[in-house]
């Protein structure tokens, strides 16, 4: 049974709020080795026996590469205002460093320009984890000199596009690159060094501030910013030890990222934490992290409850889960804005990914998501309690607009709001899709060119 409300539930958000999808390269594109692509971690971490749930891999994926100009008439149907993408650094840079691949240049401008003849904003991400294979071979996150290399990938994404693009994230979700890729190991490169793991998040830091500065250096004028995922976290019980624990979980997954960008410094108990573990910095490293940004978004998906006796987990609190096994706690994004307008003298906030994976049943051509529209709609309903209390909100974006490559679980997940059949690559719009853009419909000065194309959903 969905609770979702009626569309005019968005009645009282600013007419400039942003409304979006999102997806990744490597989670839709496929087309692994066409048109000069080198090879990135998520294609070699994917050939590791039992590295991904169903043994798949993105080789083929969704074939956006191929059906970009359906997918876009796809997204423009739904009456959205932006659509958040990923550049893939091997497409368009195949070893990470050296020569350009025009024709991987080429695809992003044609689907940018393509975008923009829709009316749709492009959103750009530099970096959603598909790393070169070539730059992992030296290290990876942990060598310095990527951070050089990613500088410079930005720099020529900018030449080519920054004009035409409506803004520009440096990383996706730095601690997942570091914690799962290189601490836990369970995502690419699949690396198992808590040392490494933190080297490799003050690189992605570091890396995000220097390309900021060098894209203002040649003039971008996109709004710029960076991804984080983030939660609240809480503590199981009232116990010392809990709440103790609690505090330094929430300085890993939170204060370790948003305290060096707002406030020039590592948080000093999780620094005292790790000891010989904590990153290796040069002078300056801390200043250019800093360096001011236009906007920031978060993903969020649920909470972390957590108690002294084990590592904290999203399974464990009692409410009802996805299919991914997370919580579905929706004031959690509340709470989370609130607390990051309140701690931190944060720029205008995006929800840059939110959204659910439930098990879907395709009848009859349709789907009927209740389950992922309530989600939807309630995490909606959080960020307008945010920007109630104060928060600066600029927009909101579903994760996903397509069924994709969920990483380590392969195709067995299904988070989007559209649904594909991975044998014939068929597109549904599941119910999920039609009520966000019934929703987004009923906007006053809503995207008017695209009126007629919406009637057709
Ligand atoms: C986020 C990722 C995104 C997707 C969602 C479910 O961590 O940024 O690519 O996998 O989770």
């Amino acid at each position: 049974m969905t609770h979702a409300p009626a569309p005019q539930a968005i009645a009282s958000f600013p007419d400039q709020f942003v409304w979006g999808v999102a997806t990744s390269a490597f989670q839709i594109e496929g087309a692994a080795d066409t048109d000069g692509k080198g090879r990135s971690i998520w294609d070699d971490f994917c050939k590791q026996p039992g590295a991904i749930a169903d043994a798949s891999d993105g080789l083929r994926a969704c074939d956006h590469y191929h059906r970009w100009q359906d997918d876009l008439d796809l997204i423009d149907r739904l009456g959205v205002d932006a659509y958040r993408f990923s550049v893939s650094w091997p497409r368009v840079r195949p070893g990470g460093d050296g020569a350009w691949n025009e024709k991987g240049l080429d695809f992003y401008e044609r689907m940018v320009d393509g975008l923009l003849a829709r009316g749709i904003k492009p959103y750009l991400t530099l970096n959603h984890w598909d790393l070169p294979s070539e730059l992992q071979a030296k290290g990876g996150w942990t060598d310095r000199d990527t951070v050089h290399r990613f500088v410079e990938y930005a720099q020529g994404i900018d030449r080519r596009l920054g004009s035409r693009v409506a803004s520009i994230v440096t990383h996706n979700e730095p601690w997942v690159i570091a914690v799962l890729g290189y601490e836990q190991g369970i995502f690419a490169p699949g690396i198992k060094s808590r040392a490494a793991a933190m080297q490799a998040s003050h690189h992605l830091l570091l890396s995000h501030g220097l390309a900021l500065q060098a894209l203002r250096a040649q003039g971008c004028k996109a709004p710029l910013g960076i991804v984080l995922n983030l939660s609240p976290v809480q503590s199981a019980t009232d116990s010392e030890e809990d709440k103790a624990q609690t505090r330094l979980e929430d300085g890993k997954l939170l204060r370790w990222y948003m305290d060096p960008l707002f406030k020039g410094s590592y948080p000093v108990d999780v620094i005292a934490y790790l000891g010989a573990d904590a990153p290796r910095m040069q002078a300056g490293d801390l200043d250019a992290i800093r360096t001011p940004m236009d906007f920031m978004g978060v993903n969020y998906y649920s909470r972390a409850v957590v108690s002294a006796k084990g590592p904290w987990d999203t399974t464990q609190g009692g409410l009802p889960l996805t299919d991914m096994g997370w919580e579905i706690y929706p004031e959690g994004l509340t709470e989370l804005l609130v607390r990051m307008h309140t701690d931190y003298p944060v720029p205008p906030l995006y929800v840059t990914e939110n959204g659910g994976a439930f098990k879907d049943v395709l009848q009859d051509g349709q789907v009927h998501d209740a389950d992922r529209t309530d989600y939807i709609a309630r995490h909606i309903a959080a960020v307008g309690e945010a920007m109630r209390q104060g928060v600066r909100m600029g927009g909101y974006m579903v994760w996903s607009l397509l069924d994709n490559f969920e990483w380590a679980s392969g195709y067995e997940k299904r988070f989007g709001i559209v649904h594909v059949d991975y044998a014939t690559q068929k597109r549904t719009l599941k119910d999920s899709a039609m009520w966000y853009a019934a929703m987004l419909n009923a906007r006053s000065g809503h995207r008017s060119h695209s009126a007629a194309t919406r009637t057709t959903l």
